[in-house]
């Protein structure tokens, strides 16, 4: 039997302990609900679809739910001054607060990964209406961020129990959104590793990519970053710490402004990118720009693309390429008054990657921000 133990550990290792389907929400606290949706609606191309709040029976607070194909984004805010979404607001501004993640057994995701060091948000909880029952349980990660995880499997209504389908006067026009390609999330000095070690021990993910301060870094400032994956590759989560340099990182600006660790960008897939860009820069979207110098050489780094380089060059949209094909991206602005939280598109044409060859136009481009803000 002493022969076996060794064998059975390395195959017991990859079995994956925390099998998750993809992500089933993403829940803002924000100042006011209602006119948040309005913005993610009349500009994301976000469908309202759920509502919960005084007219369902929800005493303390107000969550809309919207979606875009595979993604659903849920915004919640409070109605009295004494609560935990308040106090969220009161000090990161609107913010992420649940990045949920849809898997087929809530209650041993939790104990797989409380189990594992994780530290509890909510214990495995059956919510049930007459559309069937949905468990949900949840652990803290980074930050005041928490994980959700949502079993669904018995549930056939419009998003959970307590939520009753919401329709907006207004017609709603998507922009091209497909589902969530990744999150990022910004850690303070030094705790990129403690963090890369959370995902790898309590929720088997592994490190695939990592980028040190000579990959990601500018005259001015630099980062660090590693990439983290779960076992079937839907789940990615880039890990972010600031690094030294002459002036402010992007990371500890946002740090400042989010008075603590949390998401730093929300990247969204499309298929294609200059249709879904033009629409949202039509609906006044702002994006961060290169210089045109970009676009003069930038074949010569990426080779052919399908895409021809004149609609690419006048919304600003960046490209690069990796061993498995290439990826066409472009950052917004941040979307509320702290300069924290962003959106990335993202067009994936094969590459895997993460736009490493764009992190120095990038980076550029928010110091001129940061600049403008006095943060650099
Ligand atoms: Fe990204």
């Amino acid at each position: 039997m002493e022969t076996l133990t060794a064998p059975k550990a390395e195959v017991k290792k990859d079995v994956d302990f925390l099998p998750l389907n993809g992500t089933d929400y993403v829940e803002f606290f924000v100042g006011n609900a209602k006119q948040a949706a309005h913005y993610y609606q009349s500009a994301f191309g976000f469908e309202p679809i759920a509502y919960a709040g005084l007219e369902t029976g929800v005493r303390d607070c107000a969550s809309y739910v919207l979606q875009q194909d595979k993604i659903r984004l849920v915004l919640t805010a409070s109605l009295h001054p004494d609560s935990e979404i308040a106090e969220h607001v009161k000090k990161h501004g609107d913010g992420v607060k649940v990045i949920a993640l849809w898997v087929d057994d809530a209650t041993r995701a939790f104990e797989e990964t409380v189990k594992r060091g994780a530290k509890p948000f909510v214990i495995p909880k059956a919510e049930k209406d007459e559309f069937g029952e949905v468990v949900r349980s949840g652990i803290h990660t980074f930050g005041e961020t928490v994980h959700v995880f949502v079993e669904r499997k018995n549930y056939h209504g419009v998003f959970l129990p307590g939520y009753k389908p919401y329709r907006s006067l207004r017609k709603t026009e998507p922009v091209g959104f497909r589902y969530v390609d990744h999150m990022v999330g910004n850690v303070g000095w030094n705790e990129m590793n403690t963090w890369v070690k959370f995902y790898e021990d309590v929720m088997g993910f592994k490190n695939i990519l990592s980028f040190d301060d000579k990959d990601i870094s500018t005259e001015y400032s630099a980062l660090m970053s590693k990439v983290m994956s779960n076992g079937n590759g839907r789940i990615k989560f880039p890990i972010n710490e600031p690094a030294e340099g002459k002036k402010k990182s992007q990371v500890e600006e946002y740090l400042d402004f989010y008075h603590s660790q949390g998401v730093q960008h929300i990247a969204l897939a499309t298929d294609n990118i200059i249709e879904t860009v033009s629409a949202l820069r039509s609906r006044g979207v702002e994006f961060l720009t290169v210089p045109a110098s970009y676009y003069d050489t930038v074949l010569d780094r990426v080779g052919h693309i399908d895409e021809d380089l004149a609609p690419l060059r006048d919304l600003g949209i960046l490209i690069d390429r990796d061993d498995e094909g290439y990826l066409l991206q472009i950052f917004s602005k941040p979307v509320e008054d702290r300069p924290t939280l962003f959106y990335e598109i993202i067009q994936r044409k094969g590459a895997k990657s993460f736009g490493k060859g764009n992190f120095k136009a990038l980076f550029e481009a928010i110091e001129r921000e940061q600049e403008l803000r006095g943060t650099l």
